[in-house]
């Protein structure tokens, strides 16, 4: 059954994740020129996009090469979250997502994020504003609660979709967890009782089994990819190819992979300015180099070499040359391997 967010058909059911500081331009270009269903910005707040503070501006960014631009803006007050909403508008986004489930303490301390599911009247007026500033649908990213003793997300998602709201997603812990323990994704079925628009399941899913187990459980519509597609940027689309062949892409050769992580390195790059950008770049590589490893694709003396040699690198022409190397020794194991 195809998802319809508002008007837009979304073409799989694998999203990634709204990750601030990884899923930047430059990342979810990747995601979505591979195959992901749908990609969320990184959490842009709004008043800060309003007074166009510089980092926000650059979040906000979609170079109209990502359609649909979902950009997810978070705050605190009503005012801020309309104004905010008509700059994304301005800026091109297509959808709007509302961040409620941030946990991180400088977020929630400033009563914006997941803090927000503490007081759902407040919280609603926040939909409210923002849906009626928009244009275009708003969606809305929550956890199962603040706490295990106030478990809201179905009582919080019921009240969003009467206001307006055309897609929910569920992160199954609650804020207090953190990231601790694993996602409870038959808790998330409890919001698929009280809402008819779609459902995206999210919280530790990283393969297509878990996908299945995930949905099943739910009863979902999709699943969100976080930090399961660290390194690899075209793991929500080809969890979507095997969930459901036609929909993703296949694993792509190493060859294709190279090429990704060099358009990546570049966009990035470009994002940033070179210095920055290289810098920014490194924890991408660092979990690059991660993911071959995982895969027995380079031992475990070359990782420690790659590190040494790429990850402190400032000169950029010697980390995609690095680059290249790594992947000619996976060619190499692999082709020893076949
Ligand atoms: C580094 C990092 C940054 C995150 N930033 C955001 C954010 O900006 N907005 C948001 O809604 N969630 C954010 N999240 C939460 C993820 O979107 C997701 O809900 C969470 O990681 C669980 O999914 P996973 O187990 O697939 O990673 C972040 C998570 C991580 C690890």
């Amino acid at each position: 059954m195809s998802i319809v967010i508002g008007k837009l058909a979304v073409k799989n059911p694998v999203f990634l994740a709204p990750m601030s500081g990884v899923t930047d331009e430059a990342f979810r270009l990747a995601a979505h020129q591979t195959g992901a269903g749908l990609v969320v910005s990184e959490m842009v707040a709004s008043e800060e996009l309003v007074r166009e503070r510089r980092d926000m501006v650059r979040r906000a960014r979609c170079g109209h090469r990502l359609s649909p631009f979902v950009m997810q803006l978070a705050g605190r007050e009503a005012r801020w979250m309309a104004e905010g909403a008509r700059v994304a508008q301005d800026l091109g986004a297509d959808i709007i997502d509302i961040n409620m489930g941030c946990p991180a303490r400088q977020v929630t301390g400033g009563l914006s994020g997941s803090a927000l599911m503490r007081n759902l009247d407040h919280a609603i007026t926040l939909v409210e504003a923002t849906v009626n500033a928009a244009r275009v649908p708003v969606t809305l990213k929550m956890r199962l609660g603040w706490d295990e003793r106030s478990l809201n997300a179905p009582e919080l998602a019921k009240r969003a979709e009467a206001a307006g709201v055309a897609m929910i997603t569920v992160h199954g812990r609650t804020r207090c967890q953190f990231y601790t323990g694993k996602a409870d994704w038959a808790a998330i079925r409890a919001v698929r009782d009280q809402i008819k628009i779609p459902l995206v399941a999210n919280g530790d899913c990283a393969s297509a089994d878990d996908a299945k187990a995930m949905m099943l459980a739910s009863g979902a519509n999709a699943v969100m990819i976080g930090r399961g597609a660290y390194g690899r940027p075209w793991w929500p689309a080809v969890v979507a190819e095997q969930l459901n062949v036609g929909s993703g892409r296949k694993q792509p050769s190493l060859a294709e992979e190279l090429a990704i992580v060099l358009q990546q390195n570049d966009e990035t790059l470009r994002l940033y300015g070179g210095a920055l950008g290289n810098k920014t770049f490194r924890k991408h590589l660092g979990w690059g180099i991660a993911r071959l490893y995982e895969r027995d694709l380079i031992s475990a003396e070359q990782t420690m070499a790659a590190r040494a040699g790429l990850l402190g690198q400032t000169n950029n022409d010697i980390v995609r040359q690095g680059l290249r190397e790594i992947y000619d020794m996976a060619s190499d194991r692999m082709g020893l391997a076949a």
